[in-house]
């Protein structure tokens, strides 16, 4: 078989294209990604040589050449956005651009290109945010309600991937999912950030009064999921994928990874708090345990010492990453 993954460049891609050729040596993978400043080919460093993938530098918006690729595949599992949420509040019109134009050109390319099986990974961001105190989680029926211009056009390109469904019969199946975390995530995310910043000397920056709770999902439990999805999974359904965490704070979080790494709260800077910030998510996966046996296979305590631990043995990533040389690996390996 073989598999458009769009934005395997970035984290969850990277990590997921590495996953699919282990786990699914037969199968070939085309990797579409524009390189923006969240993809970085170092993340796929030691694969790039095995024949069964191949590495195309491009545009989702790009019709003409989305087209081309596209008549070539089986299936389309589709990573590629902009994600930053503090980078949304910035400027949205990227976010417009790949999240939901882009989605529709892919759309559009898997009809004309007789209907392939398309799989539209997406977040629980979605659904808005839930009280501080409460219990309840995000489900698959939970009603849309984005708050943060990121969530808006993924949101956006949720609706679009259903009635592509319902209007042209398009075989597609989409994944709510909750925070990644992981090796090769881009250090301006959270947990990275904070990571590096230690390895520094740095403080912490701490959003307002650090109260936000997030659910964690381990990226490799991540594409496990999408793995039982694609063989699994009912055409036309959504599933909410999550991890193992219950209501773990940002400022909890941030104290665990200092444990970890043996440094003291006077690490922690308070900021100011980020415009309309959700303050808890919580996935219900329970749908996506029953129907495809989907289950995190560790603790999320287990998963995070791993992760302080990558991200502490391979250092060298995170320099190249924050120094912009990363970007000079591109050059220097696929410049012709
Ligand atoms: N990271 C998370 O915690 C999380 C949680 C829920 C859902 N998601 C979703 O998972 C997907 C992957 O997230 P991520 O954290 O790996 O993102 P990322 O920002 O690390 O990577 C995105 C990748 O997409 C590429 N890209 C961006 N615009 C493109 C375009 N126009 N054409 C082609 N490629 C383009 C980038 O170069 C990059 O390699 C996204 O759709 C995101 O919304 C992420």
């Amino acid at each position: 078989m073989k598999i458009l993954v769009t934005g395997g460049a970035g984290f969850i891609g990277s990590n997921f294209i590495k996953y699919w050729l282990k786990t699914h040596p037969e199968d070939q993978i085309v990797n579409l990604d524009k390189l923006t400043y969240a993809g970085n080919l170092e993340n796929l460093k030691d694969i790039e040589s095995n024949p069964n993938y191949k590495f195309i530098k491009g545009d989702i918006c790009d019709r003409e050449l989305v087209n081309e690729i596209v008549k070539d595949v089986d299936q389309i599992i589709h990573f590629a956005a902009e994600s930053h949420v503090d980078r949304s509040i910035l400027d949205s019109t990227p976010f417009i651009m790949t999240n939901v134009v882009g989605t529709q050109v892919l759309l559009d390319a898997a009809v004309k290109c007789g209907n392939k099986r398309f799989h539209h990974v997406s977040t629980d961001e979605v659904f808005g945010a839930l009280d501080l105190e409460g219990t309840d989680k995000f489900t698959e029926d939970t009603p849309y309600n984005p708050h943060s211009p990121y969530s808006a056009a993924k949101a956006g390109s949720d609706h679009l991937v259903r009635a592509f469904g319902d209007t042209f019969g398009l075989p597609f199946t989409i994944s709510n999912c909750s925070n990644n975390f992981g090796p090769y995530q881009f250090p301006e995310k959270f947990l990275p950030l904070m990571i590096s910043n230690l390895v520094e000397g740095k403080k912490i920056p701490i959003y307002g009064d650090g109260k936000y709770v997030r659910d964690w999902l381990y990226v490799d439990d991540h594409c496990r999921a999408i793995d039982l999805i694609l063989s699994k999974g009912k055409i036309g359904e959504t599933y909410c994928i999550g991890g193992m965490t219950e209501n773990v704070n940002n400022l909890e979080l941030v104290k665990k990874v200092m444990a970890i790494m043996g440094k003291g709260e006077d690490m922690i800077e308070f900021v100011k708090d980020r415009a309309a910030h959700d303050r808890r998510y919580a996935v219900d996966w329970s749908k996506a345990q029953r129907e495809l046996g989907y289950q995190p296979q560790a603790s999320f305590d287990e998963y995070l010492a791993m992760t302080v631990k990558w991200y502490l043995d391979n250092n060298d990533w995170i320099k190249n990453v924050k120094s912009g040389e990363y970007e000079k690996y591109y050059q220097k390996q696929y410049a012709q």
